[in-house]
């Protein structure tokens, strides 16, 4: 009988190892420890064993049935951690590990050179100062005397709006904001976007920035503004570059002139940006006029000073070699993370 027991033991233990989930497991109690038993048979054949042995014989039976339960809850017990284990084990964090690098922002080409443009002329004691982009066609011509019958009123050039106003086509405006709420000596440069109807290609947008520059004191020379003009171009682009002035026409500044630079490529000897001159322009200036400076109740007679107008889309451009404005307004990562 002892034999037997532990034979059964043995298989039972056997079977419970081997049970790979909680179902098998089940089977295991059925088939082990179930009516239909062979524990049970036992307990049945009991009744064939000689009365003095009974006692001992039911004990040994009955310590049998313990064991197998016990088995069976423990390795319930043991499943039940393995999935707990398998589940904390997905769910585990390798501190270790590399971090995720988050990717760096870049500064706006545009607003890089805004930023040096406007850092120059701080350092000369300008202030920086703005004015709306929805402006009056007052502000935007007629206080710069620019005449009704000025080509730049035409509609093509102009985006105008339904309630009569328009969107500003250069900074000049701020000009006559700035001078209309301050006595001189005001010096300060004006930067914005600025808008023109004009048709979409490599050279020139519907939108672009300028930074408008002007000083009004009493006894402003024409040579100061050629010393500030130079002294911003060798800030700018580098020590050596000379400065040239053509004459031209703006009809709020007399005299008027564009200001070109020595190319800073090839330094005079010609090449594909200066277009073989030597020279790059890159703004326009002047004398403000006599009748500016009376739109924003100034006396002329009293007071000069000069102005003077460039595009950052430009300058930038001619910077980094950059052959097409649109890129500017695309923000294209792949363009923007060159800067
Ligand atoms: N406003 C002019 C333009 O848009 C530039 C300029 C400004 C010229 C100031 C002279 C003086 O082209």
């Amino acid at each position: 009988m002892q034999a037997k027991i532990s034979a059964l033991k043995q298989n039972a233990f056997n079977d419970i190892a081997s049970a790979q989930d909680s179902n098998a497991l089940e089977d295991c109690r059925i088939k082990w420890l179930g009516k239909k038993s062979e524990t049970s048979q036992l307990l049945k054949g009991l009744k064939d064993v000689a009365p003095d042995q009974r006692p001992a014989v039911g004990a040994l039976i009955n310590d049998l049935k313990n064991e197998i339960e016990s088995t069976i809850n423990a390795r319930r017990t043991e499943m039940e951690f393995e999935v707990i284990s398998r589940q904390l084990e997905g769910e585990a964090i390798d501190v270790t590990l590399p971090g995720k690098r988050q990717g760096l922002g870049r500064v706006h080409p545009l607003t890089q050179t805004l930023d040096a443009v406007i850092n120059i002329f701080h350092s000369l004691g300008f202030s920086v100062a703005e004015g709306p982009e929805i402006e009056s066609e007052y502000y935007n011509f007629d206080a710069l005397n620019i005449p009704t019958y000025h080509p730049a009123r035409d509609m093509q050039d102009t985006f105008f709006l339904e309630n009569g106003k328009l969107l500003r086509t250069h900074t000049s405006p701020v000009q006559i904001r700035v001078m209309e709420n301050r006595t001189p000596p005001v010096r300060v440069i004006a930067p914005g976007r600025v808008y023109r109807n004009e048709a979409i290609n490599a050279r020139s947008y519907c939108l672009f920035h300028q930074v408008e520059g002007f000083y009004v004191d009493q006894k402003v020379t024409f040579a100061e503004l050629k010393g500030v003009l130079g002294f911003f171009a060798q800030e700018l682009f580098g020590k050596g570059t000379k400065i040239k002035l053509r004459p031209s026409y703006f009809p709020f500044t007399e005299p008027s002139l564009e200001c070109d630079i020595s190319c800073f490529l090839c330094h005079g000897s010609g090449c594909r940006v200066c277009k073989y001159s030597g020279w790059l322009e890159i703004l326009g200036a002047g004398m403000i006029h006599p009748e500016v400076l009376k739109s924003a109740h100034y006396d002329p007679e009293k007071y000069q000073g000069y102005a003077f107008g460039m595009g950052i889309e430009r300058i930038t451009m001619l910077l980094y070699g950059i052959n097409d404005i649109r890129l500017f307004f695309e923000n294209d990562i792949r363009f923007l993370s060159q800067f």
